[in-house]
């Protein structure tokens, strides 16, 4: 048989990944409340299924036979002008930029992956590192290193105390340096705001210092703000990158990406947006449109979708209502049973901390918790594919029908709590076996001594597991 490329061989040879690996099982037995109600429940693809009737109402509305004939050849391959007109007024609305957004800032790709990796080529050289605060989106490694060889550097922020996943100057000038000390040129700061997976969102100081700290050392500033309409607390003060304070100090440095896959609901429609003033990254990102565009029906479909401002009034309503009402389901449930989680205002996910039902909080611990949650029914996705600084953290979809994540909250429950007891009698099991060693040693005072630390640990987790599950 003839050889692949390199390249090839590079990519198919590495490890099995495991989301891919969790979704393909998923998808092998997809949970459906009457078709297959002990099949895998989903909350680990991160996808709104809380609008499609909306989108359909409107959908049923558009009228493809009312296309200019234009609009099946060849158009603008960065999207059309009047899409990318619509898209410019639709973000000036949305964003609030301190300078105005015109058609010429608005690049329009397959997707925001695309645009992240587009984005990449243009701005590093292969071997070059992007610095991402930690737990990050999993897909922006993918992004960065799989075809354009761009090294992703975690910097990795507290997961508890008062710092517990804040940003701070610190972080990044540690960060930037070690990557220098390792002889990797950074060349840019990657964000995502809303946060993914945290459900957060930066608030206008540290963006105004993360801006200052790319400006200072010569870096980008790409800010993915996909969720921008999907900041569903009233008491959430998100802002975007382009509407700081100093925005234009820095507005050559700064790059935003947005997209339909979450604030529509529209992760197959496969569209997203860069947006940027730096000329040169204008010039260098149309010249890619050959191998990034969007089929044109699709564009004149969303530009229906966004100039319509009664339905999208609703649209953004509505999303809110569903994300909040699931988002205190499930916090008033976590709360409940003791389960610690970082209260999210913004995005489609919860950030949850299993940590204390874990043996040894390691990766391995962490990785079998998921694997009983598979078992179970329940797609989580695990810290670790988040390059998270501790194990034992899991991010869960809310963006679901209300029933189901209320099932899911139920399997999550007998999970954690299975997998605790195992855990309580693993310890026990263990107890008993360094018991025995200390009797055959024929030593009393060791003897004495292990019972009684034994006794404490013992007595100290199952206080533990009794605080974290009470129901
Ligand atoms: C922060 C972030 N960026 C990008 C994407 C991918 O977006 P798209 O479907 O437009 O490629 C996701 C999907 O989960 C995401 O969470």
């Amino acid at each position: 048989m003839p050889s692949l490329s390199r390249r090839a061989c590079t990519k198919s040879k590495g490890q099995p990944n495991l989301l891919h690996t969790a979704w393909y099982r998923h998808h092998q037995n997809p949970y459906h409340p009457q078709q297959n109600p002990d099949g895998i429940i989903n909350l680990g693809t991160a996808e709104n299924r809380l609008l499609f009737d909306l989108i359909q109402e409107k959908l049923a509305d558009i009228k493809l036979d009312q296309m200019h004939e234009d609009y099946t050849h060849y158009c603008k391959l960065s999207g059309t002008d009047a899409f990318r007109q619509k898209l410019s007024a639709f973000f000036n609305r949305f964003m609030h930029p301190q300078e105005k957004i015109v058609e010429q800032d608005v690049y329009v790709m397959n997707g925001c992956g695309t645009v992240i990796e587009t984005i990449g080529r243009s701005i590093c050289n292969e071997g070059d590192g992007v610095l991402i605060p930690a737990p990050y989106y999993t897909g922006f490694k993918s992004d960065l290193e799989q075809r354009i060889a761009v090294k992703t550097i975690p910097v990795h922020l507290d997961c508890q105390g008062k710092q517990a996943f804040q940003i701070t100057l610190q972080k990044l000038e540690e960060a930037l340096e070690g990557a220098e000390d390792s002889g990797i040129p950074v060349k840019a700061l990657l964000l995502s705001n809303p946060n993914n997976p945290l459900g957060t969102v930066y608030t206008e100081e540290e963006l105004e210092m993360m801006a200052e700290f790319c400006y200072n050392n010569d870096l980008h500033l790409v800010c993915d703000e996909i969720y921008l309409l999907s900041v569903y607390d009233q008491n959430a003060s998100f802002k975007s990158l382009l509407s700081i304070k100093n925005f234009h100090k820095y507005r050559d440095h700064i790059h935003v990406v947005w997209g339909f896959s979450k604030d529509f609901s529209l992760s197959g429609f496969r569209v997203g947006v860069a947006i940027t003033k730096n000329e040169e990254l204008q010039h260098d990102l149309g010249s890619q449109g050959y191998y990034t565009s969007v089929s044109t029906v699709t564009q004149y479909i969303l530009e229906e979708m966004i100039t319509d401002s009664q339905w999208l009034d609703k649209l953004v309503q509505i999303n809110h209502q569903r994300l909040q009402q699931n988002r205190n389901l499930v916090a008033k449930k976590l709360s409940q049973t003791n389960i610690p989680f970082v209260y999210p205002k913004s995005g489609l996910f919860v950030w949850i901390n299993l940590s204390k039902c874990m043996e040894d909080q390691s990766l391995q611990n962490e990785t079998e918790l998921f694997e009983q949650l598979m078992n179970n029914g329940l797609y989580l996705v695990p810290g670790q594919a988040f390059e998270t600084k501790e194990n034992g953290w899991f991010r869960m979809i809310i963006s679901n029908e209300y029933q189901t994540v209320e099932l899911a909250l139920k399997r999550l429950l007998k999970t954690v709590r299975n997998f605790s007891s195992d855990f309580v009698q693993s310890i026990v099991r263990k107890s008993i076996t360094f018991e025995e060693i200390g009797h055959r040693r024929g030593s009393t005072e060791t003897v004495v001594a292990l019972e009684t630390s034994i006794r404490k640990l013992r007595n100290k987790k199952q206080k533990e597991m009794s605080q974290f599950l009470i129901e």
